[in-house]
This record gives structure tokens, sequence and C-alpha cells, in this order.
């Protein structure tokens, strides 16, 4: 993962480098570190944790020339000697790297025999002794050729040489885009780490490199050929991100869904009729699909979980639903009349994208549900459901949560009508329903402080279950994974009906158990799921509506959730709880909310 930032121009202050790294940061957040030319010399600092602790390290320094890093570590923990910039054995030649290199180990162990002097457990610090060894002969760049041919696996790399007023990239699978500035030249991972300083730029083409001098930019293949500069003018207009009065942007982010499902309904339903604009999909074929596969990870692989149910029950087709990570390596066979439908927050993470890739290869049609317009998901999508949530930067996923399940409500609405399935009155009948949930969830948010006094009283426990049935399995699911995220706390979601096939051995006096029982088809199998949890002593949280006095005795605590005129709206309403639940938990707890530990809000390496 890794967010990398590279700049050549006239003299600024270095704080520049790293405030331009600090839109990064969601891409890892481990250590971070700045490498600038200074008076024939280089200057190094590095830090371990967060870019702000590497900030005030920094005095005020002039430089033209300069390269930073912000990490998410694979290869080697979060230290000073394995954060970048890496360089090589005479300290000459200065790297930053995103992606993984796949054969370091052998790269490494020929370097060594070779009398290069490693000091890190990195991959990416083959790249600079290669370069180093490649360089005894030959000018930088001739040396950054030979070098990429040595490298298998990802990368998009930024360096510059001591005493050469060059600064230099490759790019193979990770991102990397070129800024032109008035004054200068800036690379970075992705597009809104320039938006604040340029407009125009360039998306950098996949296995490029490049040499930037003050007022000259030239690209090339790996083969050292010229490459046309295809300059793009983005006009995305930099959204200006705070908390504002929240104390997380987690917090604040949750508080946001009602609107953002209002934004939903705005944008996809016109004259009482659901349209998408960017399906690129003929009619004729969307009537005829039969079968659609789901590719996702976490957070989104949850949605896409609720998106089966709905697809199966209202569009009466096959679906087949895979983390994208496995997906990949699955021998799945596409026929005409399938449809992928990846769904992602970033559109950026290395599996979603693989996935894609592979079921394109075998001539599959894909629609992304994509959070960010712009990005390589999108890019490479024949189709596409944006969902409108806006910047999400709270790692943990929420709205961007429910709008991937809002917008495949929608969706599944959609063919239904287009394959002539659902009755124009079962449809308006819906759309009324779905008009009512910011309404529900804005109930629940106003009920916030009942919710974190539960939370309170709940954070003693070491472990946790969360047990939901039919189109809120998936909910249960993504309920542990936020309270997992957050707070560390072991939490499982299950299938509430597979709890008694073994993780019923988990429950005793000492284990919470967050079920999941609002009014539907499955209401009393649930119920007879918690006097199981009872019966073995453990203590049940209940999320629920409308139920009886002998129900709601044997709960422990309960939050209520509004009565549903159409459950399967449900998943959209007890994310609410379920998140504010985690929140409260992980604030009691003391825990780092917006940046939990070992994560990144975008997963770019495979
Ligand atoms: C969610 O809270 C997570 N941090 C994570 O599971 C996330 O949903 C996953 O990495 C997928 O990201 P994407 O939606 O950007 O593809």
């Amino acid at each position: 993962m890794c967010g990398i930032v590279g700049y050549i121009g006239k003299e600024k202050n270095i704080h520049f480098l790293v405030d331009t790294l600090k839109y990064l940061e969601y891409r890892g957040y481990d250590s971070c570190g700045v490498a600038v030319a200074k008076n024939g010399g280089v200057f190094l600092q590095k830090s371990k944790g967060k870019i702000e602790n590497l900030k005030a390290r920094l005095k005020e320094e002039k430089f033209s020339l300069g390269i930073a890093h912000t990490r998410w570590a694979t290869h080697g923990v979060p230290n000073h000697l394995n954060s970048h910039p890496h360089f090589d054995c005479c300290k000459e030649i200065f790297v930053v790297h995103n992606g993984i290199i796949e054969n370091y180990a052998t790269l490494k162990d020929r370097l060594i025999r070779k009398g290069h002097k490693f000091i890190s457990q990195t991959d990416t610090e083959v790249i600079p002794h290669l370069l180093e060894e490649f360089n005894k002969k030959e000018d930088i760049f001739e040396a950054l050729i030979h070098t990429v041919e040595e490298l298998e696996g990802s990368f998009a790399i930024v360096l510059f040489r001591k005493n050469t007023h060059k600064l230099l990239f490759a790019k193979k699978d990770s991102p990397l885009i070129l800024g032109i500035l008035e004054e200068g030249f800036l690379l970075t991972s992705d597009i809104p780490a320039i938006l604040p300083f340029t407009k125009e730029l360039i998306n950098i083409e996949d296995k490029s490199l490049g040499v930037l001098e003050d007022n000259r930019c030239r690209i090339f293949d790996f083969n050292g050929k010229n490459r046309k500069l295809k300059k793009e003018r983005v006009e995305l207009h930099q959204v200006a991100i705070s908390k504002k009065d929240y104390s997380h942007f987690m917090l604040k982010e949750i508080f946001e869904q009602p609107k953002v499902m209002e934004r939903l309904i705005s944008f996809y339903v016109k004259d009482e009729e659901i349209n998408f604009k960017d399906l690129n999909l003929p009619l004729t074929k969307l009537k005829e699909i039969s079968k659609i596969f789901i590719f996702a990870c976490g957070t989104a692989y949850h949605a896409g979980f609720v998106g089966k149910y709905l697809l199966e029950k209202y569009v009466g087709v096959d679906v087949e639903i895979d983390v994208s990570s496995e997906a990949r390596y699955r021998k799945i066979r596409f026929s005409s009349k399938d449809l992928v439908l990846a769904i992602s927050q970033s559109g950026e993470t290395a599996d979603t994208l693989a996935a894609v890739r592979e079921a394109k290869r075998k001539g599959a049609k894909v629609i992304a549900i994509c959070n960010v317009l712009g990005s390589t998901l999108t890019k490479e999508s024949e189709g596409l459901i944006s969902t409108l949530a806006g910047p999400e930067i709270g790692v943990a996923s929420t709205k961007a949560y429910t709008a991937q399940v809002f917008s495949l409500l929608l969706f599944s609405l959609y063919l239904a009508r287009v394959k002539n399935i659902m009755n124009a009155n079962s449809f308006a009948n819906f759309l009324k329903e779905l008009k009512n949930v910011p309404l529900y969830q804005k109930e629940i948010l106003e009920r916030a402080n009942e919710i974190e006094k539960i939370a309170n009283k709940f954070s003693r426990f070491g472990c946790f279950l969360f047990l939901g049935r039919g189109i809120n399995y998936p909910s249960a699911l993504e309920g542990a994974l936020k309270l997992k995220e957050i707070s560390y706390i072991p939490a499982e979601g299950y299938p509430a009906g597979e709890m008694k096939h073994g993780p019923i051995a988990l429950i005793d006096e000492y284990r919470a158990v967050v079920c999941i029982a609002v009014k539907d088809e499955l209401y009393s199998k649930m119920i007879s799921n918690v006097q199981e949890i009872k019966a073995r002593k453990g203590k049940v949280l209940g999320v629920v509506n409308d139920l009886n006095e002998d129900e709601a005795r044997l709960m422990d605590e309960i939050i209520t959730v509004p009565n549903f005129r159409i459950t399967d709206v449900s998943p959209l309403v007890v994310a609410v709880p379920l998140q504010l639940f985690a929140y409260f938990v992980a604030k009691n707890l003391g825990c780092e909310i917006d940046q939990p530990r070992n994560l990144a809000k975008s997963v770019t390496v495979e």
C-alpha cells in the first residue's frame, strides 16, 4: 500500500512535501519519511507512526528536489530502519516505493553476494541497491531501465540521486499521478493529493518510466521509447474535509447517513422510476442477465452479501458472491448472460481490481458500485453506479456501507422492473418505503446517548458474537467487523442457525451476544436462538423492533429500531446502532478510532 510524493521545481518549504503526504495518510500510517537534496548532500528524516510525528521533527527547510513516503508495513515491522526513503550503500540514491517486489529475496541474495549492505527487512531496499549496481556503468536513467527489468510485482517508485537535479519515476500496477504545477512537478499516489495545487495532471500509464527536470517532463515505456504526454484537466472539486464538531470522522460519517440516502434517492429516482445512466449496457442485455457475480472486500463484501439476498429475491437471478482475493483465483466460467458487480468504496482495492481484470479477461461485463469517481475501478469497469457517499475519512467504513446497500437495493428494484418481474404497485410501495429509510436512521441517531450507555456497559466483555438470520446475517458480519477493527475486541459474525454447530461452545456468562432480531419471516427462529443463548447464561444485547414482554425479558439490553413496512430495508437501519455501538465501545476503551492500528483506508496491495 503506502503513499508516495515527489517534487521538483522552484524552491519550497519542506513542509509542503509533508502536507501533501498527509492527503495520502489513508493509504497507511505505520511510519513515514522524507528526503530532500540539500547543498550537495541529502537531508533525511524518518519517523515511526503518523505524519504529525514527522512534521513535528522538521524545521523550516528550503528544498527544490525531494521525496516523501507514508508506509503500511508489508515486509518488516514499522520502525525507523524499515521506513522509506531507502538508500544504497553510498547513501547517494534515495527511493520511495508503493507496491510489493515479489522477487526481492532472490535479488537481495544476489546483491549481498556482490557486497551490498542491507539495513532493513523491506522488499523496497533492493531497488536503491540495484540502481547503485547499474549506475556504476550507466547513467541513473539507464540504471532505472535495467532495475525495472529485474523487478517482479507491483511498484510506483520515485527517486533521485545526490548531485543530479532530476526526479525519476517508474510505475507498474500501482497508481502514480503527475501534477503539472506552475512552479514545477508533483508526483503522488492519487489525484486528491494533487488537486489543491493544480488541476492539470497526467495519469501515468502502466509500465512507464519518467524523468523530471525543472521545466521538462519526459515519459517512456519500459524499453526507453518515448511516450506522448497525455495531459488531463480534472475538474473534481476539492471538498473541504473537516470533523466539524464531531469528536471523530467516524461519528460524523455515521450521522451523515440519512443525507446520503436522501442524495441517492434524489439522484436515481425521477418521476417515481429508478434510472441508472451509466450502466453502459443496453436494455436487451440487462433483460437477459441470468447470473450475477459479486466481488468485494471487507465491508463492501458485506454490502454485496445483502445485495445477494435482494437480487435473488426480487430479480430471480442466481447470485454468487466472493471476497475478491478468492474470486480472482477461482476457475469461474462466465457466460454472455452473466454480470459482475464489483463493489468498492475507494475503487483502488488491489484484490477487487485483480478480480475484475480476471473477469474481464474472460469476457465478463463489469459494473462498478463505487464511491470514488475517477478511481481505477470506475475507469476499468464498463458501467458505474456511483454511491455518492462523499469522502469517507474514518478507516472503519460506515456511510459508504449503507450507500452501497442502498445502491444495491435500487439496482435490484430497477432490474426487477426491466425484467418485468415486479408489478407497478409493489414497486411504488417499495419506493415509498425507501424514502422512509433516512427517517428511520434519524430516529436512531437521536438516541445515540442511549446506545452510548449500553456500549459502556458492554465494553468490559472480552469476546462478542453477532448473530443474524437471512438478510441480516450480513448485518451481523458487518457489526462484528466494525467492533473488532476499532476496539480490537475479538468479535465473530454468525448466521444464528449455525450457532448450534460450533460457536455455542463459546457461550457462558462472560460472552456478549448481539442478536439482530427484527420482525421478519425468520423472527420466531431468531427468538429460539436467543433462548438457547440465555439457557447458557450468555449476555444478550438485542437489536429489535416490536417484541412482546416475554421476548423482551430474554434480553439483557435492547436497542429498538423502528417497525419497517418492508423488512428488506432493515440492513440499512440496523447498521446504524451497530456502528454507534462499536464506536462507543472503542471510545470507552480509549482506542484510536479514525485510524485503527494495522489498517489503512485503501488496501492497494494483494
Ligand atoms: C471497512 O471498515 C474496512 N476498513 C475494510 O474492510 C474495507 O471495507 C475494505 O478494505 C474494502 O475497501 P474498498 O471498499 O475501498 O474496496
